[in-house]
């Protein structure tokens, strides 16, 4: 007899889980951007195209990437766009700066690449304004080269550095972490600033979808209170939620292990919170959605300068270790989503490669796929479907009473997709699942270890997908 009883509510929709949900963040931080993304069209040895590493290329365009936010991060609040056109050759080169680190920074990738990079990935682009050390005028240029389609000076340069058309970018970020990094604001001074920003980036581009900084409660309470009557300049709210409970990223315990999923678990509050602060701001309306653009799992090994942490160890390259451990924690920050998918507009996990709970890594010549890339991977079916409840009976429980397996469902065009978690630390589970108008059979793929500390490098993959056999589905 199952222990577990999952009913799919085929009857309730939620809504549409919007391919936005599953953006991803690409900060010129460590190995992210240079070295991860980008290795200059001229290196020799491992394989690129304009520029980009193929292999880690073709990893994101089959998982996918529909959309990535850059440059930053804290690094937003230092980037000047203007160093980033042009001819390499004649590109300064600048301090880069993010999270404490310093470093020479040529600025060989920059709009147009990675622009043109989004496009050969299928990504859409996310740009993050600089606020920090910017003005509104060079934020409303950026704007204009890249979505004017008029013949002005930017849009000829645009055109000049080889693209005509308009890029059409959608999302922009006004600054990045400004209670923080981005400038240490007071909330009500902040609000001001990105009324004055707002203003200036809608005459240039009516169209463009601009996300102002969010913190915590209190922060959001404020900023929204003191952007007042102009509301309509807020089109997303940006929130982050780093898991940082964990221990290490390997040789965790088993009450680590249930401590960040835990935490990854508290990120639907989080969202549910915003959105009610939201709510009460908008008096009911809710026009403004919630924007988790910076999320995931933050180990101690790849913490400097991070969350809850000003320890200065020895400088880090925000690298860390993958394991099933973060898959699953990501697996169910997803499932929260797709239950939040009314009111979250999109989602970027931190960060794309070789940074922090990072899909793919890369060491020289080698990349691999993390965990966290199977798991997401194992979610396609869930993007631009419309997100189901799942009632949950009987479950075996784990050690806080909550179910050991849980579940998340949608309906796409092809029928029912549900993706499956057993939380347990050490304990399988079976499972009855109950849906309505359900086929006869069903195909699946599962993500498994002998323990959450298994994970990939770029010698050994312990854990690809498997597929299951056909599921014959039985009436009773
Ligand atoms: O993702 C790493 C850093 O975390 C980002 O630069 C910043 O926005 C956050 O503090």
């Amino acid at each position: 007899m199952p222990d577990t009883t999952l009913t799919i509510r085929a009857d309730a929709p939620i809504g549409r889980i919007s391919p936005r949900l599953y953006g991803h963040f690409a900060e010129h931080l460590g190995r992210c951007c240079y070295d991860g993304l980008w290795i200059g069209a001229d290196s020799i040895g491992i394989p690129q195209q304009h520029g980009f590493r193929t292999d880690v290329l073709e990893a994101l365009r089959a998982l996918p990437v529909p959309m990535l936010r850059w440059p930053g991060g804290c690094y937003a609040d230092h980037y000047h766009w203007r160093d980033g056109i042009g001819p390499a050759a004649e590109r300064p080169v600048r301090l880069g700066m993010s999270c404490g680190l310093q470093v020479e920074d040529d600025n060989s990738l920059g709009t147009d690449e990675f622009l043109r990079f989004c496009a050969a990935i299928g990504a859409e682009p996310y740009l993050a304004g600089n606020v920090g050390s910017g003005t509104p005028q060079e934020l409303c240029d950026w704007l204009e080269y890249c979505n004017t389609a008029v013949a002005t000076t930017l849009g000829r340069l645009r055109a000049a550095n080889g693209t005509p058309k308009p890029y059409g970018v959608k999302l922009w970020g006004v600054g990045n972490e400004n209670w923080g990094c981005g400038g240490h604001f007071d909330a009500a001074s902040y609000a001001i600033e990105y009324r004055r920003y707002a203003t200036m980036l809608r005459h240039v581009d009516p169209t463009a979808e601009l996300v102002a900084c969010g913190f915590d409660d209190d922060w959001n309470v404020e900023l929204l209170g003191t952007v007042g009557k102009h509301l309509n300049f807020v089109d997303h709210l940006s929130i982050h939620h780093y898991w940082t409970h964990g221990g290490a990223e390997i040789e965790f315990t088993e009450a680590e292990y249930y401590a960040l999923l835990t935490e990854a678990a508290e990120t639907e509050r989080f969202v549910q919170r915003t959105a009610a602060i939201v709510k009460d701001a908008t008096g009911g309306k809710q026009r403004i959605g919630i924007a988790l653009d910076e999320w995931g799992v933050w180990h101690p090994e790849a913490r400097e300068w991070g969350p809850g942490d000003v320890s200065r160890r020895k400088p880090t390259t925000y690298e860390q270790a993958g394991t099933l451990r973060d898959a699953l924690a990501a697996a169910i920050a997803i499932e929260g989503f797709h239950r939040q998918c009314h009111v979250l507009t999109l989602a970027n996990l931190a960060q794309v490669v070789n940074v922090l709970q990072a899909p793919v890594m890369t060491d020289g010549a080698r990349m691999w796929l993390t965990p966290t890339y199977h798991a997401l991977w194992l979610h396609a079916p869930h993007l631009g479907a419309t997100a189901l409840p799942v009632e949950v009976a009987h479950g075996s429980t784990l050690p806080d009473g909550t179910s050991a397996v849980t579940a998340t469902a949608s309906r796409t065009g092809d029928g029912v997709a549900i993706t499956l978690i057993n939380r347990h630390f050490d304990q399988p589970a079976s499972v009855r699942l109950i849906c309505a108008g359900a086929p006869e059979r069903a195909n699946g793929q599962v993500l498994a270890a002998d323990s959450p500390r298994a994970g990939n490098s770029a010698w050994r993959d312990e854990l690809p997908p498997h597929a299951l056999a056909t599921v014959v589905i039985r009436r009773s």
